[in-house]
């Protein structure tokens, strides 16, 4: 979902042909000495790996597989970055944080993620500080885009099936759009940025709240809303019960500010088929 969005930014910031976006067909980062040689052939000035495991319940039950991908597969990337000198941009999550501090994330708090997805996040996190001379890891949240699976796509579906919806109400965080993510992470890039940016849209909501805003804008009124807490949605893996970041560093070092998600979400709606 990301990578697609970030592919196009950058070909239309940089060179288009210096710009080369790689599937899990080209490139399977768990495997490590085909991992480094792809990296290595291409001999980039800046790798960045948006590849992940990102089903948040799935790596509860398959923790091997998150650690896999989200953690020894950047190892790997940042392996291969190595041999060449390349930069290491990696995208990282709000789940390494705990909800506790219920307020705004900076940069430098400490992470205590609740899940395995988290933890294998921030062990990513770790291999990129431990073995990237030069690098920048963007930690962002609750994304939606055209060309992925994503919570806006997933209302809209429901919204076709049912008279009624049972949306979480007590899980706060920020929605992002991977258009402008994409962007921001472009602009970080040509800055030269280094270190930990937390990069989302404004405005913290709930999830249920950003369905009814879904709704809204989509211009459906027969469906309804309910609002449910995370015990009786029941889901496998827990969830950071405030994980909204804090973007001021973001907005110091680029002068860009990331717009409020309702914004965003209009865009998407109007321009998704
Ligand atoms: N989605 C969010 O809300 C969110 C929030 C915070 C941070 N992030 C981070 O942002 C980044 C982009 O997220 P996204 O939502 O765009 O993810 P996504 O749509 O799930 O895309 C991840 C891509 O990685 C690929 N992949 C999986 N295993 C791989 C492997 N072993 N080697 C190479 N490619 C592999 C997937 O291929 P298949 O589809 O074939 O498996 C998929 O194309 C991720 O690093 C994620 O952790 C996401």
């Amino acid at each position: 979902m990301l990578g697609r969005d970030l592919v196009e930014a950058l070909r239309s910031l940089f060179r288009a042909d210096e710009v080369f976006g790689w599937d899990i067909d080209e490139i399977d980062i768990q495997e490590e000495n085909n991992t480094i040689a792809k990296v290595e052939s291409l001999q980039p000035g800046i790798v960045i790996n948006v590849a992940a495991y990102t089903d948040v319940d799935g790596c509860e039950s398959n923790g091997e597989k998150a650690f896999a991908v989200n953690a020894e597969g950047m190892r790997h990337v940042a392996l291969g970055a190595a041999r060449c000198g390349s930069k290491v941009v990696y995208l990282s999550t709000d789940y390494i944080f705990d909800g506790k501090k219920e307020k705004p994330y900076l940069e430098e708090d400490l992470p205590n993620p609740l899940n395995v997805y988290g933890r294998s996040k921030l062990r990513g996190e770790q291999y990129v500080q431990e073995l990237a001379k030069d690098s920048l890891i963007v930690r962002t949240e609750w994304l939606y885009g055209k060309h992925g699976n994503n919570f806006v796509a997933s209302i809209l579906r429901q919204a076709g099936e049912k008279r009624a919806l049972s949306v979480v109400n007590d899980q706060i965080g920020l929605p992002t759009y991977t258009i402008d993510l994409s962007k921001a992470i472009s602009l970080l890039i040509e800055q030269g940025a280094r270190g930990i940016f937390h990069v989302a849209n404004s405005d913290p909501c709930s999830w249920y709240d950003y369905a009814q805003m879904i709704l809204k804008l989509s211009g459906i009124k027969r469906v309804e809303v309910i609002p449910i807490s995370s015990k009786e949605a029941g889901r496998q893996a827990t969830r950071p019960s405030y994980s909204v970041l804090d973007t001021q560093k973001f907005r110091r070092e680029t002068g860009m500010d990331l717009r409020p998600w309702p914004e965003a979400l209009k865009d998407y709606l109007s321009t998704s088929p």
